[in-house]
């Protein structure tokens, strides 16, 4: 039987409650007997920084470079709003991001239909919806050079970013977008701005010649990413796969991920380079929500994002779509049984806390297992 290496990260605040229920999940797959989930669990965060004084220790990034998958939950809150800079615990999360080179973030927006009329937007638009929005993570104008603030001889100030892709990077995250969208419907849409961009430009030309490879089966479409934004609440349900690059995609990952109700039910991953042996990628999936101090120890949390993190897991790191389809059915028919933690809940709704909802969400998996 295979066995995959899992290292759990809960974090701070409710990032531990909904880890708790994701272990809840891995035993259920580890019973069901396919493959065997060995779980690891280390500190991140807050939490590594009250016990060690760094953010994520040497060993626990090494436990991270070995594991088939990280599942992550939340850092931070305002206990350790006055740590320095360099050991803050989002810096436990950059550097898994950083070293284990996750260029790749994959943001899904999904709308059970159950959530349709939580949506901001109309019930018709929504209602079904799954979209993926692949995002650049490591690159473009967050962290090209110079980025600085100068004084000029004026006495004005003068603040610059620079948008910096090359080749290598735009083939590599618009071969991603075209994988996915090949176990999904086909059709990529490439958002940029070439009418006012360089890097525009040379995104498009890449992404053209990449989609080369996977033609004739997979559908490219180029948008201009403001286009892209309007198209979002216009009809969603056009997109299946948008890529785009680091900043463009990070507004409209926000942007689509209002589609779906709440923080609470949305999951992520982020990838890197398949290995050159294996074919492997290294991955980290962890819900979108940060480690809401407001609810957190509560019992409160929604744990549907961190558990459809581990469903990504399932599809994208293991191989095991069925088992993903048998947990996002679980999750819908939770929901149209009219369960909700408070982030969700519905007038006429049965309100539920972490453990319930993580319970509710095991005995579906039994029956329709
Ligand atoms: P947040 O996502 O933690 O919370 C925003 C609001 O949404 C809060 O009212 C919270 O109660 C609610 N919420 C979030 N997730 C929920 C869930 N699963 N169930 C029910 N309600 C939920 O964002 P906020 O408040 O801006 O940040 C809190 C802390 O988390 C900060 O220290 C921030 O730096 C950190 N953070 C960490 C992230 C990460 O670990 N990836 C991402 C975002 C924020
Ligand atoms: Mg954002």
């Amino acid at each position: 039987m295979t066995t995959y290496n899992l290292l759990l990260l809960p974090g701070d605040g409710i990032g531990v409650e909904t880890i708790a229920e994701v272990e809840r999940i891995v035993d259920f797959f580890n019973k069901a007997g396919k493959v065997k989930f060995a779980t690891e669990t280390d500190l991140v965060g807050g939490a590594a920084y009250d016990k060690h004084g760094v953010a994520i220790t040497d060993a626990a990034m090494d436990k991270a470079q070995k594991a088939d998958a990280v599942i992550f939950g939340a850092v931070g809150g305002p206990k350790w709003d006055g740590v320095p800079y360099a050991v803050r615990p989002e810096a436990g999360l950059l550097r898994l991001r950083k070293d284990l080179g996750l260029f790749a973030n994959l943001r899904p927006a999904i709308c059970y239909p159950a959530l349709a009329d939580a949506s901001s937007l109309k019930r018709e638009l929504v209602e079904g919806l799954d979209i993926m929005i692949v995002r650049e993570l490591t690159g473009g104008v967050y962290f090209g050079e110079p980025k600085e603030i100068v004084t000029l001889e004026s006495g004005e100030k003068r603040a610059v970013d620079t948008q910096v892709y090359t080749t290598s990077e735009i083939e590599r995250i618009a071969k991603v977008a075209f994988d996915l969208a090949r176990r999904r419907g086909n059709k990529v849409h490439s958002a940029e701005k070439r009418n006012v961009m360089r890097t525009g430009v040379l995104w498009n030309e890449v992404v053209t010649a990449t989609h080369k490879s996977y033609a004739p089966d997979v559908k490219l479409e180029h948008i201009l990413a403001d286009n892209c934004a309007m198209q979002l609440v216009r009809n969603p349900k056009q997109f299946d796969v948008i890529v785009t690059d680091n900043l463009f995609g990070d507004v409209l990952s926000d942007e689509a991920a209002m589609a779906t109700g709440s923080l609470g039910m949305l999951p992520s991953a982020s990838l890197g380079a398949p290995d050159a042996k294996t074919g492997k990628r290294k991955a980290l999936y962890e819900p979108v929500h940060g480690s809401a101090p407001d609810i957190a120890g509560k019992g409160l949390a929604n744990p549907i994002a961190t558990i459809a993190s581990f469903g990504m897991a399932l599809r994208y790191s293991f191989d095991m779509g069925e088992e993903a389809d048998l947990l996002d059915k679980a999750i819908a028919s939770v929901l149209a049984a009219g369960l909700r933690t408070g982030d969700i809940m519905q007038p006429g709704m049965n309100k539920v806390g972490t453990a319930e909802m993580g319970s509710a969400i095991l005995e579906q998996l039994r029956k329709l297992a």
